[in-house]
């Protein structure tokens, strides 16, 4: 008996590849691999500067999944997905005026409980770390730890790596989920034909509260729209977040020629529309930090949704349906928790529990 993947983004991909890896027979089920959230992440592997305040646990899981990140490449790499680079020239986190820089006070402190390398740092200190920063800045922190990763590059690998060690993938809509006698026992596609399989990993990312046949999930999408740009080489060296006067915008480069800048965070459902008001601010935002921003090209616009929790945390393991597996919920961290997930995930298909690091994300507690 297979197991069935649905969804073939990089939480779906990375969790065949891993459980393929250890012997299992899977099949992942997606249209369009890849182009949901993983096509719009910007890639950040931040657990200090994406972490909100209270969320302690996540980061937890966040700096688990990092640390996993180098064996996780050496390994894609050595099962045929090639080299994906993790960029680790950290992260500056800028700011622009008073209520700037007493936010950054803030955010310093709670840093500096995690424990992990995080530095005050002077405008002009700043500006040695990336030239290319406004002269306005008024202060930084600087997170050493905080990487980032080209998520395309990483999604292409991950496909690679997966069909070289067997795991199958079908090119097809999901229409439902089949149960059988209370459990799920298959995926049935949009053209009437059955998947059986056992279990189910339900890896829909922002769609995971919508397959008809699945338990109600708290998975809500969260639209982002984000844009890539084009141009000089080495006009940033790591990812630049900032506070713009109270507005947040990062930017992220992940090439040497490369940026993403990012990103929106809208409570639209599934509305796919890029806005001109949108663009209009991430670049008015984005030229403030880096004026040289204006020179670039802009090569796409692009809105995708996050899969959303209440507790911005992701759905890890058992769900309330026998048979059905959650790998969901990542909300604004699917690319860091990759490999944290897929580990888990594989664990739970293999030895028939979860690892410790992952037992606070399960979804007891946790459904509508
Ligand atoms: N992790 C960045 C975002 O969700 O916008």
């Amino acid at each position: 008996m297979s197991v069935l993947v649905a969804g073939g983004g990089l939480i779906g991909l990375a969790v065949a590849w891993r459980a393929a890896r250890r012997g299992l027979s899977v099949i992942v089920v997606d249209e369009d691999p890849g182009s949901g959230a993983s096509r719009a992440a910007a890639g950040m592997l931040a657990p200090l500067t994406e972490a909100a305040y209270g969320e302690e646990a996540l980061r937890a899981l966040s700096r688990t999944s990092l640390d996993r990140y180098p064996a996780f490449l050496a390994e894609l790499a050595a099962d045929g997905g090639g080299t994906v680079a993790l960029r680790t020239a950290g992260t500056l986190e800028v700011g622009f005026d008073a209520d700037d820089m007493a936010a950054l006070d803030r955010l310093h402190t709670y840093y500096l409980e995690s424990g992990l390398p995080v530095e005050r740092l002077t405008a002009s200190q700043a500006r040695r770390r990336e030239p290319a920063l406004s002269p306005r800045v008024r202060g930084a922190l600087h997170a050493a730890s905080d990487h980032s990763i080209d998520p395309r590059a990483l999604h292409a690998a991950l496909f690679e790596a997966a069909s070289a060690v067997g795991v199958h993938i079908v090119r097809s809509r999901i229409a439902e989920l089949v149960v059988t006698d209370g459990r799920a026992t298959g995926l049935r596609l949009a053209g009437g034909s059955e998947l059986t399989g056992s279990p189910v990993v339900l890896a829909l990312g922002a769609w995971s509260g919508t397959l008809p046949g699945a338990p109600p999930l708290p998975v809500r999408p969260v639209k982002g729209q984000i844009l890539r740009l084009r141009g000089d080489e080495g006009l940033l060296t790591g990812t630049v977040r900032a506070l713009v006067r109270g507005r947040s915008v990062y930017l992220v480069p992940y090439a040497a020629d490369r940026l993403v800048v990012g990103a929106t965070t809208e409570e639209l459902g599934f509305d796919a529309t890029v806005t001109a008001g949108a663009v209009h601010d991430l670049l008015r935002d984005a030229i403030e930090v880096v004026p040289d921003v204006a020179e670039l090209e802009l090569v796409e616009t692009l809105a995708r949704w996050r899969p959303g929790t209440p507790d911005n945390a992701p759905l890890l393991g058992p769900s309330p349906l026998p048979g059905l597996v959650l790998a969901t919920g990542h909300y604004r961290n699917g690319v860091l928790l990759t490999p944290a997930t897929a580990d888990a995930i594989a664990d739970l298909l293999t030895v028939g529990a979860l690892p410790d690091y992952a037992a606070p994300f399960t979804a007891d507690g946790r459904m509508p």
